[in-house]
């Protein structure tokens, strides 16, 4: 189990199902745009404020430094080695096939599980839409998913009685939509992605013009209700517990490495893209939650006895239906359309919602769509059952595990609520994030003299950053969402044992050495979504 595949092999295993190489540094750096920007910043602003206050801008600047660090590790090895699976590939050259197998499978807490939590957000602003523009009331019981609690390891659902509903609606509808779409085969074209692109900048653009001018420096104080780690008692409160949440809100960029195999020269254009498209995020996330704060304030909401309460919890769904706290930031679930509408701009805070909703599910797609890829690429390995990589053969999509994937994701957004959801997908992103960090330090022990196309700055002081940030901010985050890892991983571990140990292709000798197979064809391997695809290419000459 501690077999690894060397970066030779990987490299000749994406040769020989060669992907064609269409993407440039602008393209990639608009894909990466196109991934983050999404329910992090459009939603969870909401609850970041509920965690932190005013001082939440610290949690965005806290969790976008953590990130910087950690994409300049996927860089090195994005560069060095081009081919899809990102983290998981990564970790399977350099340390071994069991944690490669651990990276993989806690991808799905990443991708799968953001995916139900972007669904989420997209149903706050459906309704929120219909509600404002329209006046349709959309019955609460199919507004949102219950309430749920995690004691230790044994889970219990209690429905509350107000706030929370049973099942959310638009949050399967749009999941289904979005897989059907994929099943069918309709890529996104790089133009429909850079025109995706190109609303949300405009919509946080215009939100940043019209709440800076208005900002009332009262609204900063005070700055930290919940100081840095949270009142006594609490888990993943305070400016580092929104931090830890708003990690959300900048996942995404590492997309751009699984484009990797769909790049033209790709040891130049992936760090540009994973760098650039990070880098204007963040300025936008900084002006957008300065404007947010200054513009109505952004005060947490407490429970009946003065305490603080979580997002998401039964306490907090209480507080935010008292009269009083209905028009607070932090109670929203489309909290940047909300802010326009406070300060009398309804008509632009119902354009933005209608931006979100008509560009959120780009971020859907993007997150399915390297769910599967993953999938794809472990089953090429020998992991995962040989299904989970079968292309139907009109659509030439891996419809099985589309489907399959699309109805897990429809299904937990359901029945979670955004922040959880987002909670639980950090969780898995920051293991991922730690081994990338790990593994980087480790190839540079293993391989020096490999040819690095790009090098991580000062990796002996960056790699360590990056690799204490992302445990730091998984310890922060709030005790349920901490303990879904083990107990996922727990699960993974069964599955290996069972399976990928005596399937593993690796582990069965099959491994491909570039110079046996010269001239074997290409595999079906679905395009990237934004990838103009090799028709394209061809009908444009
Ligand atoms: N960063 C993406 C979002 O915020 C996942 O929706």
């Amino acid at each position: 189990m501690w077999r690894v595949k060397s970066l030779d092999a990987i490299l000749a295993t994406a040769e020989k199902k060669s992907l064609h190489r269409s993407l440039g540094p602008l393209q990639l750096t608009l894909l990466g745009i196109g991934a983050i920007i999404g329910t992090g910043i459009f939603v969870l602003t909401a609850a970041a404020s509920q965690k932190a206050g005013p001082g939440m801008m610290y949690s965005f600047v806290i969790a976008g430094a953590v990130c910087a660090v950690a994409a300049l590790c996927y860089s090195e090895l994005a560069a060095m080695a081009p081919v899809s699976g990102s983290a998981y590939t990564y970790t399977y050259a350099v340390m071994g096939e069991l944690l490669a197998w651990m990276v993989g499978w806690a991808l799905i807490l990443e991708y799968a599980v953001a995916a139900s939590a972007v669904s989420v957000g997209w149903s706050g602003y459906f309704m929120g839409l219909l509600e404002s523009a329209l006046g349709f009331d959309w019955p609460d019981m199919l507004s949102a998913g219950p309430v749920w609690t995690l004691n230790g390891f044994v889970p219990s659902a209690s429905f509350t009685a107000d706030g929370a509903g049973y099942i959310n609606v638009p949050a399967i509808i749009v999941a289904m939509a979005v897989t059907l779409l994929l099943m069918r085969g309709t890529t996104e074209s790089a133009r429909v992605n850079a025109i995706l692109v190109v609303i949300k900048v405009a919509a946080l653009t215009a939100f940043i013009a019209l709440t800076i001018p208005v900002i009332n420096t009262g609204n900063f104080t005070p700055f930290a209700p919940n100081g840095w780690f949270g009142p006594e008692g609490t888990t993943g409160m305070g400016i580092v517990g929104a931090a830890a949440s708003i990690f959300f809100a900048y996942v995404g960029f590492d997309a751009v490495s699984t484009a990797a195999e769909e790049t033209k020269n790709p040891q130049r254009n992936v760090p540009i893209g994973l760098i650039g498209s990070l880098a204007i995020c963040t300025i936008f996330y900084l002006l957008v939650a300065v404007g947010a704060v200054g513009a109505i304030g952004a005060q947490p909401v407490v429970g009946a006895d003065g305490s603080a309460v979580q997002p998401g919890s039964a306490a907090f769904a209480a507080a935010c239906a008292l009269a009083q706290n209905a028009d607070q930031l932090v109670c929203s679930n489309e909290a940047l359309a909300h802010v326009l509408r406070e300060i009398n701009f309804p008509a632009v805070g119902n354009a933005l919602g209608t931006a979100a909703m008509v560009a959120l599910p780009s971020v859907i797609l993007m997150m399915i769509y390297g769910q599967t890829r993953i999938f794809f690429v472990m089953a090429r390995d020998g992991l995962l059952p040989e299904a989970f990589s079968r292309v139907h053969p009109k659509w030439k999509t891996p419809h099985i595990v589309t489907l399959f994937t699309g109805m897990a994701v429809a299904t937990a957004g359901a029945l979670f609520p955004v922040g959880q959801l987002a909670d639980i997908s950090n969780s898995g992103t920051l293991f991922a994030f730690f081994m990338v960090s790990i593994a980087v330090l480790m190839l540079r022990v293993k391989d020096p003299n490999r040819h690095r196309p790009f090098r991580t700055p000062l990796v002996w002081i960056m790699a360590p950053l990056s690799a204490a940030g992302c445990a730091f901010l998984f310890w922060n985050l709030p005790h349920d969402a901490k303990m879904v890892l083990p107990i996922w991983g727990g699960i993974g571990l069964v599955v290996y044992l069972l399976y990928g140990i005596r399937k593993s292709h690796v582990g069965r000798g099959i491994v491909d050495v570039p110079e046996l197979h010269p001239d074997a064809p290409p595999g079906p391997v679905p395009p990237m979504p934004g990838a103009p695809s090799p028709t394209d290419d061809h009908d444009k000459r």
